[in-house]
């Protein structure tokens, strides 16, 4: 064990109501414990930001809030989207280049490479989806989650051995202190055998963080180690 943070963070892509979401703040605020060693993320759709982080805000959690996407574009005439500037004071990251965002969207590197920028220009942490160790990184990318494509939402998870061995390629390569995360099918069952491995920082969890309780018993694994 390296000692160091460990973040968690909840991506709950296309999912929950505004009611839903403050629930879920409201019972994983109430229930985790605010240590020095976790940082814990909530990415809720942007229909939900504001609230939730008035919410995390107003009942002091340990929480906070990032973005799932952010504009590559500037601000002003771009209907539809969402520019970092609207982001500051509300998310503290943001996610981008989610592998579904690549595939669906047609996200491409220089896309991803620009929104970096943006988010980095105005104080955002970017928090880079990457599938492999091969990967471009771009400039001003804060934090790294290494998510191969066929595990996420699959049921089956990267080894921990193999997602250590990709996450210390991925370190080496870029020789500075970036943090890189595990994700894909992360669950209460399989999550402290991630966090155990000396290069893994963290956990990014789509489906299982859905679930208030199940997303707590994951962070409860991070006291364990
Ligand atoms: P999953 O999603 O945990 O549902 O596999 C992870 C992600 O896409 O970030």
């Amino acid at each position: 064990m390296d000692g160091g943070v460990k973040w968690i963070i909840a991506n709950w892509k296309s999912n929950k109501t505004l009611t839903e979401s403050i629930a879920w703040v409201e019972e994983v605020g109430h229930k985790i414990e605010n240590r020095p060693n976790l940082k814990v993320v909530v990415c809720p759709s942007f229909v939900a930001l504001g609230e939730v982080a008035h919410t995390i805000k107003v009942g002091h959690f340990p929480l906070m809030v990032g973005a799932q996407n952010v504009s590559r574009f500037e601000g002003g005439a771009h209907t539809g989207e969402v520019a970092a500037t609207q982001l500051v004071g509300v998310a503290s990251m943001v996610m981008v280049g989610h592998s579904e965002r690549r595939t669906e969207e047609d996200e491409t590197d220089d896309e991803i490479a620009l929104k970096i920028q943006l988010a980095q220009r105005v104080g955002l942490m970017p928090l880079l989806c990457v599938p492999d160790e091969e990967a471009e990184i771009p400039q001003g990318t804060a934090m790294i989650a290494y998510e191969p494509i066929f595990a996420i939402g699959s049921g089956v998870a990267d080894t921990p051995a193999d997602a250590e061995a990709k996450i210390t390629a991925i370190k080496a390569k870029f020789s500075n202190q970036l943090p890189v995360l595990y994700g894909g099918s992360v669950t209460s069952q399989n999550a402290k055998a991630f966090l155990e491995q000396p290069h893994i920082d963290g956990l990014l969890i789509g489906h299982a963080s859905l679930d208030a309780e199940e997303f707590v018993k994951i962070i409860e694994s991070v006291y364990t180690i």
